[in-house]
């Protein structure tokens, strides 16, 4: 795990951030006003954009991180991923100042996404003033994780 400043971020780091970023401002947080959004990188070069979208039972809230992979899924992008970006919003007073990270149940479907590829996935955390960043990786954030390869092979 490495933090960065701005200025020690790749260009295509940037533009991943960049993208989660404006894919926050669709987020639907009317309950928590934590909007996140999340940017998946494809090893084509695309770009997978989502933010989080909450429930009146909260319980079905969805994080960006998902919405985004979701989506990546139904365009037929799935075990392509090398890179993923993630920033958070809250209103002014209760801004975080530090990157957000994903939330346990993310960290399962990232490195079920790495398991995929074969490869662990990069994950840029932004904070909300796109000036801090952490850069780590599916590995990292879920050590000895559960994947596919786990899994009995499936029945014919
Ligand atoms: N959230 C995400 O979208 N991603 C995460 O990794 C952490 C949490 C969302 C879910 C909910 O809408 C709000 O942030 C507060 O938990």
């Amino acid at each position: 795990m490495r933090h960065l400043s701005r200025e020690q971020l790749t260009e295509t780091q940037w533009e991943l951030v960049q993208a989660a970023h404006a894919a926050s401002e669709h987020a639907y947080a009317p309950y928590s006003q934590f909007r996140v959004g999340a940017a998946w990188l494809a090893d084509d070069g695309s770009v997978h954009a989502g933010s989080n979208y909450e429930s009146a039972s909260y319980g079905l809230t969805t994080c960006a991180e998902r919405t985004a992979l979701f989506q990546a899924n139904n365009l037929g992008y799935r075990g392509c991923f090398i890179g993923l970006a993630v920033i958070a919003h809250a209103p002014q007073a209760q801004q975080p100042c530090s990157p957000v990270t994903p939330c346990g149940a993310c960290r399962q479907l990232i490195y079920e996404a790495a398991c995929l590829r074969g490869q662990p996935v990069e994950v840029i955390c932004a904070n909300a003033n796109c000036d801090q960043f952490i850069v780590t990786d599916s590995d990292e954030l879920l050590p000895w994780g559960f994947g596919p390869e786990q899994l009995p092979p499936s029945l014919p």
